[in-house]
């Protein structure tokens, strides 16, 4: 298929995608924080439960997998990405191998993956995955995020992004500047910016068509432990205001991630996000936590019960869906499982 085509769909108004792609690591967190056993069988379990889910085909247009569970089967024999695709959603795949130090510094990083990743891609193809994920890291501090690790992630994201191409799929391009302290938006919005510059300098110049790829950017939003709180409508202003400055007409999709945002603010900057949108991008979600929170403190509570699993992510899900389309409402909450 034609890559802008599984880029659009990806996008489709009124869905998103769901960032199921913890790594072994992170997903042992996760669990940890719900007291479940990071085995995996309870792994398989829980995402099984949520591709299970009836949000899947109503508000899911894709889906990120991890390396462990691309290769898994369902209990009743499908395999995983058979699963994603019969609910009419695209299996996708994270592809690299994690942030590692920078040479030199003490707290920036460099995405790592690219040696033998054109072999790898080709396996995941072959397994069903139409699109990728490479995720990018930039802290904010006095100084940082510096030109180092903007220039080197950029680098490896568009040679990244080229080589997926060349394998038929989708790359997201995901340059996340964190929040993880205590800047302002103002600060959030030249580090989100300097970072999306490079990115698309570096895309260019490795011929990638950005037409066929899916921007996964942060919100430009304060540092998590910032004073000076801003509400949605001023998060979504500058949000937008940063997005049209930097990323290219040609771009088709836009997904946030949630990077630590709540399960209800990361669904309400979304909607004003769209509320406002008057560009061409199709803006929507790609949340890991902010789709999963809800549905991950059900499954600590009874592992069993797949029932108010699924009815905490189909909320999660149903109320993504609408902020894609700028038709979430406050009052929709309360109809909440969790
Ligand atoms: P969060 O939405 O939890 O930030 O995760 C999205 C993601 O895929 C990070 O790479």
């Amino acid at each position: 298929m034609d890559l802008n085509i599984i880029a659009k769909k990806m996008c489709a108004k009124g869905k998103g995608i769901l960032a199921a792609d913890e790594s072994t690591g992170t997903i042992a967190k996760r669990f940890k924080s719900i007291n479940v056993e990071n085995i995996e069988k309870n792994r398989l379990y829980f995402r099984q439960t949520l591709f299970n889910s009836s949000a899947m085909t109503e508000y899911i247009g894709g889906v990120i997998l991890f390396d462990e569970t691309i290769r898994q089967k369902t209990t009743l024999g499908l395999t995983i990405p058979e699963l994603i695709s019969k609910h009419g959603a695209i299996p996708g795949i994270k592809v690299d191998k994690g942030a590692k130090l920078l040479a030199g510094s003490k707290d920036e990083t460099v995405t790592e993956g690219l040696d033998g990743l054109r072999e790898r891609l080709k396996e995941y193809y072959d397994l069903g995955a139409r699109f990728t994920k490479w995720r990018a890291v930039y802290r904010i501090d006095k100084n940082l995020p510096s030109a180092q690790s903007i220039k080197s992630n950029a680098n490896a994201l568009a040679r990244y992004a080229a080589l997926v191409q060349e394998a038929k799929m989708v790359p997201i391009v995901e340059p996340e500047v964190l929040m993880d302290g205590s800047h302002n938006i103002d600060e959030c919005y030249k580090a989100t910016t300097n970072v999306l510059n490079e990115c698309y300098k570096e895309l260019k110049l490795q011929n990638v068509d950005l037409k066929g790829t899916v921007l996964k950017p942060n919100m430009v939003i304060p540092g998590s432990e910032c004073e000076d709180k801003v509400d949605a409508e001023e998060i979504a202003k500058r949000t937008l205001d940063c997005l049209k400055k930097n990323v290219p007409s040609e771009v088709p999709g836009i997904a946030f991630l949630s990077g630590g945002q709540t399960e209800v603010e990361s669904s309400k900057n979304l909607n004003e996000i769209n509320k406002i949108n008057d560009t061409s991008f199709l803006i929507t979600f790609s949340y890991g936590r902010g789709l999963q929170a809800s549905a991950l403190k059900e499954f600590g509570k009874n592992q069993n019960s797949i029932e108010s699993i699924q009815k905490a992510f189909n909320h999660r899900a149903k109320m993504n869906g609408l902020s894609s389309k700028g038709e979430w409402l406050e009052s929709l909450e309360k109809d909440s499982a969790a």
